[in-house]
C-alpha cells in the first residue's frame, strides 16, 4: 500500500562548501517541506572529485538516505569497499558488474518503500553498458519492491535525459538529471505521470566554474595546459527538487525546483 510522500533530491554536492551548506540547510528543508526521503548525488563531494567513506557517513548521520554518485564514483580508492559493503550509496547501474558498489537500492519508511537508481548517460560519458536496457533491467529487478521510484540520470547530453525521461514515463516516479551543475527550467511531471528534469544543478560555488575555482578553470582553458584543480568557495547555493508522489505507485503528483543561495552570515 503506498501513501503520497515527499522526496526531497539534492543535485552534485561539492566540496566541503557544498557539503557545509546542505547540512546548514537540510534540518529547515525537511520540515518546511515534510520531505519523508532525502537523496543527494555525492559524486563531488571529496574535495570536488568523488566521495570518501568518512563524507558518506556523516551526509547518512545528517538525514541522507540515499547517495547516488556518477562518473566520478572511484576518484577516491579508499571508498571502494564501502560502496560494496554499503546498501544505500549507489554508483550507476549501467557500469561493469566488476567495479566495485552497486546500482540500485530500496529504502522505507513508515510503510512507504522507495527505490532508487543510478544511471550514467553514453555519450561522452564512460559506462560500461547502454543506459537504457540496464535501466530497464534495475526496475525489472525492483518489481514488487518498491512503491515508488526515482532515478539520478547522471548524463552529460539533455538529449540523452530528455530521452530517458520518456523511456521511464509512467513506469516511475522521478527521472532526475545530474551532473552538469547548471539546473535546467524544464521541471514538470510527464503526461504519464513521471516527475522530470533534465538537471537539476549542483549543491556548491556558484561563483567557480561549475565548482571549481574560477582562476583556475580559466587557466586551464586559456593556457590549454594540465591545472590542478580546487573547488570554488565563492557564492554557494543549494540546487534541489521536491517530488510529490501520489497515493497511486509510480506517479508524481508534482515537482518543485529549489535554488537557494546560502543564507547571510554562512562562511
Ligand atoms: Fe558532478
Ligand atoms: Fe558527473
Amino acid at each position: 500500500m503506498s501513501r503520497p510522500v515527499a522526496i526531497l533530491f539534492v543535485g552534485d554536492v561539492v566540496g566541503a562548501t557544498g557539503r557545509r551548506l546542505l547540512l546548514a540547510l537540510l534540518p529547515e528543508l525537511v520540515e518546511r517541506h515534510a520531505i519523508d526521503f532525502v537523496v543527494v548525488n555525492g559524486e563531488n563531494a571529496a574535495n570536488g572529485v568523488g566521495i570518501t567513506s568518512k563524507i558518506a557517513d556523516a551526509l547518512f548521520d545528517a538525514g541522507v538516505d540515499v547517495i547516488t554518485l556518477g562518473n566520478h564514483a572511484y576518484r577516491q580508492r579508499e571508498v571502494y569497499g564501502y560502496l560494496d559493503a554499503h546498501e544505500r550509496i549507489l554508483r550507476p547501474a549501467n557500469f561493469l558488474k566488476s567495479q566495485p558498489g552497486h546500482g540500485w537500492c530500496v529504502v522505507e519508511r513508515d510503510g512507504a518503500r522507495l527505490g532508487i537508481v543510478n544511471l550514467s548517460g553514453n555519450l561522452y560519458m564512460r559506462a560500461g553498458h547502454p543506459v537504457f536496457p540496464h535501466a530497464d533491467a534495475a526496475l525489472h529487478a525492483l518489481r514488487d519492491r518498491a512503491d515508488h521510484v526515482l532515478v539520478d540520470m547522471h548524463a552529460e547530453a539533455t538529449s540523452e535525459k530528455v530521452a530517458m525521461g520518456w523511456h521511464l514515463d509512467g513506469r516511475v516516479t522521478a527521472v532526475v538529471g545530474t551532473h552538469t551543475h547548471v539546473p535546467t527550467a524544464d521541471a514538470r511531471v510527464l503526461p504519464g505521470g513521471t516527475a522530470y528534469v533534465t538537471d537539476v544543478g549542483m549543491t556548491g560555488a556558484r561563483g567557480g566554474v561549475i565548482g571549481v575555482r574560477r582562476e583556475l578553470a580559466l587557466e586551464a582553458l586559456t593556457t590549454q595546459m594540465p591545472v590542478k584543480f580546487e573547488p570554488s568557495d565563492v557564492d554557494p547555493w543549494l540546487n534541489a527538487v521536491v517530488i510529490r508522489c501520489s497515493s497511486e505507485p509510480m506517479r508524481a503528483d508534482g515537482i518543485e525546483q529549489l535554488l537557494l543561495p546560502a543564507p547571510s552570515g554562512f562562511r
